[in-house]
């Protein structure tokens, strides 16, 4: 017989009451998504993480499970603090959401450095038009609207949109001055009408480059005739309530329709108030924008089209599509001008993406003579490695712990997160926005352990030296602890820098870096070694992604994240899939070029390569320097 389930979802004091009846034994998690209550399931509900986490208001609070303890610590478990995934529903019970620490808001930030530089002519593919149209005046006219704005266009009838048609006679009989008609002409489409509106909107031409990334998603409308960038907005992909990495995110999806339209309407959904909100930070009419270009892995890309991505997820990680497709807006759907081309770039193999075909293009890595590395830090992230003469490609799976997930007070580069800190002697921190810290993000914890690696108070396999204590200096010394079973170092008291609670660094949180470095330090050890060139031949690596911009590259390379080349020979390209996307918006020919660069592009499997274990082992310990 069904139990009744209490979910409460907001932490005040007039909290939304979600009551659901449940079958004895499925787990808080599963009833609540199946209620579609959102739980943020950022491991997939596998008790790696605690962003699923539950508090008991009413009912038998079960004891703890192993997982429980170890993710919750003690005291969260004493307050009734449950992981929803590992709990199941036995009885009537009542449970309160926890609130995600990072902050969920959109951000709209400022604009970017765009492709300015970049040598590239502006060449969209959209071009607007005054027409005016004569009408068939006498009956015996044999035409029609269309054969006739087809005729004052110059196309054939057939190439204007079906759905243009719907609006088509109002807009040829309201307005004197005539109709503004739109078309495309794409790197392999012959040119098209894609709208046709009353008066004269010609100077109205926008485009968004769209980089869906695994954790972020970041949306950018563009003019097209000048390549201005007028907006850009960046938020969590919503996805990630059903799982933080890819693996999870293809298992909640497998075989499971109801799932995968799940979600593929959280991204859609997003993508649609991507739009409504840059449209109204500018003042653009979401009908004035007629092409979106668009980068994502390999499983981002088949969700944002609802193909199931199951077997990506199955040796041999075949994808369903590779090639560029351009579908309309309305196949989406996506609210701009229904007709709008929504183009997206080709994908390489495996889980390497349109995105890798992106950063390639943005950072012109097969057009140069020097051998130069790219590395796009995400929790899917891409290492490349090539110059003209040849490209090759991994995937390095970081998972979301550089982005602060499942890290104990991780939390994404928001206000409040650590960004920056200094060890010398004792903990000096840095926080975004120099409001009271909240938690840590990537760059923080990376800062953070290369710190604490240089101190002596973490050995080189990532050990948490409590038994060494004795030989730090006090300040250090008092904030390593044992608790329990569990090495902790504390990163702040309450009230230092303003931090309410604790903020520490667990010996898990340290493994689940050493994890995320090891994927990407060994994606780039394991392509020198499949292009059998030693590292010194390496003339430039450079860090992509958002997150890539703000950490510290002496911590980066301290900790073994990058390999250990001369600074100058380091540095930052911004969010390069995003840039790549913006080249092929603003250019029909570089969206051309980037079809010839994801066919040049060698994809290096990792997990099948003989040596990739080793290597991987290799990377995850820590430089050896000077601990
Ligand atoms: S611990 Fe439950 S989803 Fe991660």
């Amino acid at each position: 017989m069904a139990v009744s389930l209490v979910i409460l979802t907001t932490p005040d004091d007039s909290p939304m009451r979600r009551e659901l009846s449940v079958a004895p034994g499925t787990s808080i998690l599963k009833a609540a998504h199946a209620g579609g209550v959102d739980v943020t399931a950022t491991c997939g509900g596998r008790g790696r993480c605690t962003s699923c986490r539950v508090k008991f208001v009413a009912g038998t609070i079960p004891p703890p499970t192993i997982m429980d303890e170890i993710q919750l610590g003690d005291d969260l478990v004493r307050e009734g603090y449950r992981l929803s995934c590992q709990c199941a529903v036995t009885e009537a019970i009542t449970v309160q959401l926890a609130p995600p620490l990072e902050e969920q808001a959109f951000q709209i930030l400022g604009a970017g450095p765009g492709v300015a530089g970049l040598g590239m002519r502006i060449d969209a593919g959209i071009v607007k038009e005054l027409v005016k149209v004569s009408l068939p005046r006498e009956e015996h006219h044999q035409t029609s609207d269309l054969e006739q704005l087809a005729a004052a266009v110059g196309v054939a009838p057939e190439t204007v949109a079906p759905s243009v048609l719907v609006g088509l006679p109002q807009a040829l009989r309201d307005d004197p001055s005539g109709v503004t008609v739109t078309t495309f002409s794409g790197a392999r489409a012959g040119r098209s009408v894609i709208a046709v509106e009353r008066g004269d909107t010609t100077a109205m031409k926008f485009g968004l480059a769209i980089d869906v990334g695994t954790t972020s998603v970041v949306t950018t409308l563009i003019e097209l005739e000048s390549g201005e960038q007028l907006a850009s907005i960046s938020s969590l992909n919503p996805q990630a309530v059903f799982g933080g990495d890819l693996m999870s995110r293809i298992a909640f999806a497998q075989f499971n329709p109801t799932n995968l339209r799940k979600l593929h309407t959280r991204i859609v959904g997003l993508l649609n108030q991507h739009v409504a909100e840059v449209c109204r930070a500018s003042g653009v009419l979401p009908q004035w924008i007629y092409k979106a270009v668009v980068v994502g892995n390999t499983c981002m890309h088949h969700l944002l089209l609802g193909i199931d991505p199951s077997h990506v997820g199955l040796a041999p990680y075949a994808p369903v599509m590779r090639h560029a497709a351009v579908l309309a807006a309305r196949e989406v759907p996506l609210k701009i001008a229904p007709e709008a081309r929504v183009c997206l770039l080709p994908l390489v193999a495996g889980f390497v993406g349109a995105d890798a075909v992106a950063v390639a293009l943005a950072t012109r890595l097969a057009d140069s003579p020097a051998l130069r590395i790219a590395v796009d830090i995400g929790t899917n992230g891409e290492v490349l490695l090539g110059s003209r003469e040849r490209l090759l490609a991994c995937s390095a799976p970081a998972g979301p712990a550089l982005e602060g997930a499942q890290i104990r007070h991780g939390m994404r580069g928001a206000q409040g997160a650590i960004d920056r800190v200094t060890i010398d002697g004792d903990v000096r921190v840095h926080t975004i926005g120099e409001t009271p810290a909240l938690g840590i993000c990537g760059s923080g914890l990376i800062d953070l352990l290369a710190g604490l690696l240089d101190a002596r108070v973490i050995d080189w396999t990532g050990l948490i030296r409590v038994e060494a204590r004795d030989s730090l200096p006090p300040a250090l010394r008092d904030r390593v602890t044992m608790r329990g079973e569990e090495r902790v170092f504390t990163v702040l008291r309450p009230g230092e820098a303003g931090a309410r609670g604790e903020i520490v660094l667990t010996q898990d949180d340290v493994r689940q870096v050493q994890l995320a470095k090891g994927a990407i330090a060994s994606g780039i050890a394991m392509l020198l070694h499949v292009a059998a060139v030693p590292l010194e031949r390496v003339d430039e690596l450079m860090l992509a992604g958002v997150f890539g911009n703000y950490l510290s590259i002496p911590s980066a390379i301290r900790i073994g994240l990058i390999p250990a080349l001369p600074l100058p020979r380091v540095r930052y390209v911004g969010n390069a899939a995003s840039l790549g996307a913006q080249l092929c918006l603003l250019s029909e020919a570089e969206r051309g070029r980037a079809e010839g660069v994801a066919a040049r592009i060698e994809h290096v499997s990792l997990a099948a390569h003989p040596d990739f274990e080793q290597l991987f082992v290799d990377a995850m310990n820590f430089p050896r320097g000077s601990a």
